[in-house]
């Protein structure tokens, strides 16, 4: 499905939040999304950042998006309700979510993991995931057909050394979203992950500073399957990790 060519209208009538929404592959998902007609909601800890993919999409004719300004290293269960509860009031369904928010952490040896970063990484890329689907649920099921995407690496299916906290968050990420397929099939919601491969932003550039930008993909190259998961073309695709490059 990387060469999957989405309809113009495949996202129209359709309400879609993604996390991170502000910089790399968040930012050009929530574009993509908005020029195939979807309803934004723009999540993440920079305000400036949102604003300008907000701006951004309304410039560009898309449907007016909304902002939910919040930085998952300190969001509570709490949080999550009172989000679902305002999605709910302002938009009576949601259906779909791209959990795209992560941080990378310090790549170091095992040994040597701190205990601070490893809550932070796993209250961010993990807890985020978990307590804001939670909540969401009874507004996903209000529409028809919600997807739910995770965003998984490749160190989230095979360990690497050196990647310890960050591979350990993404090996649960894939968890989270095989038992939300499981205990959610045949429902009408489903849950997949997917897999950018490396991709040219700054998470990229902080985990290998040697490399060249310009050998890698660029977000916007790997949209199709990310298009592909949020509308209806996927709806029989459930408890899959799929990968934009393949190898
Ligand atoms: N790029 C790759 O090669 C690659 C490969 C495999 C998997 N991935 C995964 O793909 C996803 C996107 O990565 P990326 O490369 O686009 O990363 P990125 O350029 O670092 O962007 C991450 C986004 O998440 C936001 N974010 C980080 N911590 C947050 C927090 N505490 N609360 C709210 N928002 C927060 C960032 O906000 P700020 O802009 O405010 O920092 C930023 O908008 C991640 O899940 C990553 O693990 C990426």
């Amino acid at each position: 499905m990387n060469n999957y060519q989405a309809p113009n209208d495949l996202l129209k009538g359709r309400v879609v939040l993604i996390t991170g929404a502000g910089d790399g592959i968040g930012e050009q998902a929530a574009k993509t999304y908005a020029k195939h007609g979807a309803t934004c909601i723009l999540l993440g800890r920079t305000v400036s950042k949102l604003e300008k993919v907000y701006d951004y999409i309304v410039a560009n004719g898309g449907e007016e998006p909304a902002i939910i300004p919040l930085d998952l290293k300190g969001a509570t269960p709490a949080h999550y309700e009172q989000m679902a509860q305002t999605i709910s009031e302002q938009f009576g369904k949601l259906d779909g979510v791209l959990h795209n928010a992560s941080i990378l952490g310090h790549l170091s040896a095992f040994k040597d993991i701190g205990e601070e970063e490893w809550r932070d990484v796993m209250q961010v890329n993990v807890n985020g995931c978990v307590f804001m689907t939670q909540a969401l649920i009874p507004v996903l099921k209000k529409a028809d057909n919600a997807s739910v995407i995770f965003t998984t690496s490749s160190v989230g299916r095979k360990g690497r050394a050196f990647w310890g906290t960050y591979a350990v968050s993404k090996f649960a990420t894939e968890g989270v979203m095989q038992t939300l397929a499981d205990e959610y099939k045949n429902t009408g919601l489903r849950f997949n992950c997917i897999n950018p491969g490396g991709t040219r932003t700054n998470m990229r550039a902080q985990a290998f500073p040697a490399e060249n930008p310009e050998t890698l993909k660029t977000p916007e190259d790997i949209m199709p399957m990310y298009l592909y998961l949020m509308g209806n073309d996927s709806v029989t695709v459930n408890g899959e990790s799929l990968d934009c490059q393949p190898k």
